[in-house]
């Protein structure tokens, strides 16, 4: 290998989106039983992360760091402002603050049902960046747009925008979750060629706009209904570093299943 080989080794990330679910009692209950659940052989392999909701976060922290549980704590969105008045938001210093690693931005929930646009999360990726986490960015396309042929070019534009005057280095260090909107909550996943292919996709994309090492060293991971029983078969696709689960996360039993996807091949 040459010296400018860009490194491919990449670690899985498996990240649990609970949404708007789980109070500060039950976050520290599921995250205690998924402590249980979950080996440090496990996390030798691959790297975990739980997004809890906002009220949750100190508590969920507070576990983390007493128990010496190996996750690491995300977020599912923030403010791309430092501080000001935007009431009711929350933004990215103060989850620096809390030990967050990983903020998930661009989520589609968050662009269809709070209008977010492009140019929002590409603020806000820069926000997440600026304070040292790592931005978990995410894009997908409708079934409306798929069934029309529009799939690549929608996800290649989300990207371009959403990484907009972002560093190629920066870019190197993040995660790209690819969701299709239809397969969110729905039990419909993606078949894995059709996720390959589209990751492959936004693997080329961001070698277009950010380099063959960006490329080469940014996570990819999909999302949308995966379950222990998908796993193993869309993990094992070369340009799928990982699972962005979101009703598979909120059981501790499931959830592990899914870490643990090298066991249930
Ligand atoms: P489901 O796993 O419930 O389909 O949700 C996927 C998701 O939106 C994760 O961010």
């Amino acid at each position: 290998m040459s010296d400018t080989t860009p490194d491919t080794v990449r670690r899985p990330l498996i990240s649990g989106n609970w949404k708007m679910n789980l109070n500060h009692f039950e976050a520290l209950k599921l995250v205690q039983e998924l402590s249980y659940e979950v080996t440090r052989d496990d996390v030798d392999a691959v790297d975990v992360s739980v997004h809890p909701p906002f009220t949750d976060i100190r508590t969920v922290q507070t576990a983390l760091e007493s128990d010496r549980i190996p996750f690491h704590l995300g977020a599912q969105h923030c403010h791309a402002e430092p501080s000001g008045a935007f009431t009711g938001e929350v933004a990215a210093p103060m989850l620096a603050k809390l030990g967050v690693r990983y903020v998930i931005v661009g989520h589609s929930e968050r662009r269809e049902v709070f209008g977010e646009t492009d140019d929002l999360v590409n603020a806000k990726v820069k926000a997440i960046l600026k304070n040292e986490m790592v931005p978990i960015l995410c894009v997908g396309e409708t079934l409306d747009e798929r069934e029309a042929g529009e799939a690549e070019a929608k996800v290649k534009a989300q990207l371009k925008a959403g990484l907009s005057r972002v560093k190629a280095e920066q870019v190197a260090t993040m995660v790209v979750a690819y969701e299709p909107i239809w397969a969110i909550g729905t039990g419909k996943t993606a078949s894995a060629d059709d996720a390959q292919a589209m990751c492959q996709t936004v693997r080329s994309s961001l070698e277009a706009t950010h380099g063959e090492d960006a490329a080469a060293s940014a996570r990819v991971q999909y999302g949308g209904s995966v379950k222990p029983i998908n796993a193993a078969e869309l993990m094992g696709q070369p340009d799928i570093d990982g699972a962005l689960v979101g009703g598979a996360s909120l059981e501790a039993e499931t959830f592990a299943k899914i870490i643990q996807y090298r066991l249930h091949d």
